[in-house]
């Protein structure tokens, strides 16, 4: 058995994932979660596809209290920290629950992990810090920019992150900034699973697939790409789970050959650095699932850029990871969680 992992937000979509991953790899876990976003019926599936009990803790990352219960009953290797709130509409609306939540929450977290000597942690930041970019590939050294408070909020992580690691180099912080992850665990037994009508495309175009909804709007046939529809870098959230355990070993690494100083603060880029239009994803879905998918051109939806895709090669080489599942693998997974959960986990 390797080193025990807190998994903050392990309940949720890309956590489920990466508990299997981490499960897979000789970790041992322990989840924390407020279950504000997930369920316990995903916590129940992760159990049985690991064939066995997941030590599961209702709490929030703001209750300081809470959190050091945690970390006084178990010796933690570290944290992944993927507990937040997600959605960019929703920050708009409400900037003080955001900033609360995922900054604040944050804060707390690394007191308490300061208070227990725990001081490594895999961020889940996003490639929304990146704003409009100017180049592509986006690599790590571009200009960090955000227009809305869910991604200011992971900003200003990041920034005290940073600051974190200049004031005492024993930290080692790596920020993962995912791009756009889809997909499904292949056994069809977790995924995504969002409340009321979905924002993101991967998850509205399984739901009219399924016949959960009429037809998709697609956001804009204008922009300067292919096909006029815009493009980003979708990335199997499998992928992405596995791109955790490769950060962990990477920290695991360092430590133990005495360059636990090296680290500090480090970004890097989760992604398959290949861009994928909204239309090529739409017509891959349709030809896997064998459904039409009817859509509509629809005005650009506000703060929506263009193109975003990565530049792979930082993960290649520090961490040894790069994506391996293609478009129609994460359009197959996407269709098979959908089939098989059409209302998803049902318990709320
Ligand atoms: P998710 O909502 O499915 O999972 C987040 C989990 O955190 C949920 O289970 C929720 O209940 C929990 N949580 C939220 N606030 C909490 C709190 N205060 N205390 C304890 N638990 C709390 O989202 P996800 O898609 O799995 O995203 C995970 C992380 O990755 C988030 O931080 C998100 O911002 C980030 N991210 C997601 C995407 C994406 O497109 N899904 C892209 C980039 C970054
Ligand atoms: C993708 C493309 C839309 C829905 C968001 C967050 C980002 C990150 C990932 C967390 C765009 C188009 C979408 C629809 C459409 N999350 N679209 N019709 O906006 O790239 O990124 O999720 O960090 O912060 O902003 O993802 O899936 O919403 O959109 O045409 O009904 O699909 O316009 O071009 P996005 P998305």
């Amino acid at each position: 058995m390797k080193n025990k992992i807190l998994v903050t937000g392990g309940a949720g979509y890309i956590g489920t994932h990466t508990c299997i991953a981490l499960h897979e790899a000789g970790y041992e876990i322990v989840v924390y979660d407020n279950l504000s976003n997930s369920s316990r019926e995903a916590i129940n599936r992760v159990s049985n596809l690991i064939g066995q009990p997941i030590e599961f803790i209702k709490g929030d990352i703001r209750d300081a209290e809470a959190m050091r219960n945690v970390f006084s009953s178990h010796h933690f290797f570290g944290v992944i920290h993927f507990a937040g709130l997600k959605a960019v509409g929703e920050s708009v609306a409400k900037p003080l629950l955001y900033y609360n939540n995922n900054v604040s929450g944050t804060i707390t977290l690394l007191e308490i992990m300061a208070e227990y000597g725990v001081k490594n942690l895999v961020f889940s930041s996003s490639a929304t810090v990146y704003g409009d970019p100017e180049t592509l590939p986006i690599d790590e050294n571009s200009k960090r920019s955000c227009t809305n408070p869910y991604g200011q909020s992971k900003l200003a992580v990041e920034y005290i992150l940073e600051d974190l690691t200049v004031s005492d180099n024993s930290w080692s912080l790596i920020a993962l900034r995912y791009f756009n992850p889809v997909g499904a665990h292949s056994s069809g037994q977790i995924g995504e699973d969002p409340n009321d009508v979905p924002n993101n495309l991967m998850p509205y175009i399984s739901q009219v697939a399924v016949g959960k909804l009429d037809k998709l709007n697609i956001f804009g046939n204008d922009y300067p790409t292919v096909d006029g529809t815009g493009v980003r870098d979708f990335i199997h959230v499998t992928d992405l789970a596995q791109g955790h355990v490769a950060a962990l070993n990477y920290l695991e690494g360092q430590i133990n050959t005495g360059k636990r100083d090296s680290v500090g603060f480090l970004p890097i880029n989760l992604g398959t650095g290949k861009g994928t239009s909204v239309l090529e994803l739409v017509t891959a879905f349709s030809k896997v699932s064998g459904q039409p998918i009817p859509y509509k051109f629809a005005e650009r939806r506000a703060g929506d850029i263009a193109s975003c895709y990565a530049s792979a090669d930082k993960a290649k080489n520090l961490l040894d990871w790069q994506a391996k599942l293609s478009i129609t693998d994460m359009c197959q997974d996407s269709w098979r969680w959908q089939r098989m959960n059409p209302n998803g986990y049902y318990i709320k």
